[in-house]
């Protein structure tokens, strides 16, 4: 049995994923019509992870045999009006996403609830990774994006990048 509050905090992190998911296809579709289609498979298999992390609190909790509810997924809401833009916006979700999970541990935190908080383990790290890998995308977008031939390689490079499901089984 989960704590009221740690067990809303999961289940509106089912949420919070499907939309990141649902904005990183936003973020792909951008790309696509840009005809930047290695940014846009970056950010498809970005959406694909979001999804991933979603379905890993929708079973915890079910594993936990707590209920699960299903809310609407917002629209994306990022102003998409340049590639820079867009990669900040991805660096900014993440952020957020970390602050989510951090609000999540404290809280299983105060009831002394260790089998959420080891279960939070793995998103903390994989919180840190998504933000390195935003920034990186930035850092490397400032290095090469202004020149054709920079922006070129870049894209080549993002299109190499493939799915490759969560190391984390529950
Ligand atoms: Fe599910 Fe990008 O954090």
């Amino acid at each position: 049995m989960l704590n009221e509050k740690v067990h809303k905090l999961l289940n509106e992190q089912i949420n919070k994923e499907f939309y990141s998911a649902y904005l990183y296809l936003d973020f792909s579709n951008y790309f696509k019509a840009r005809g930047l289609d290695g940014f846009a498979n970056w950010y498809m298999i970005q959406a694909m992870e979001e999804r991933d992390h979603a379905m890993l609190f929708y079973t915890y909790l079910q594993n936990e045999n707590m209920p699960v509810s299903l809310e609407a997924i917002a629209k994306p809401d990022k102003k998409l009006d340049s590639d820079m833009a867009v990669l900040e916006a991805g660096l900014e979700h993440e952020k957020y996403v970390t602050s989510l999970i951090n609000d999540i541990y404290g809280a299983a935190y105060d009831v002394r609830d260790f089998r959420t908080m080891q279960f939070l383990d793995w998103f903390v790290k994989e919180q840190g990774e998504e933000e390195t890998n935003a920034n990186d995308l930035i850092s490397k977008m400032e290095l090469f994006g202004s020149d054709a031939k920079g922006l070129y390689m870049l894209n080549q490079e993002l299109g190499a990048r493939i799915y490759t499901a969560p190391s984390l089984v529950l």
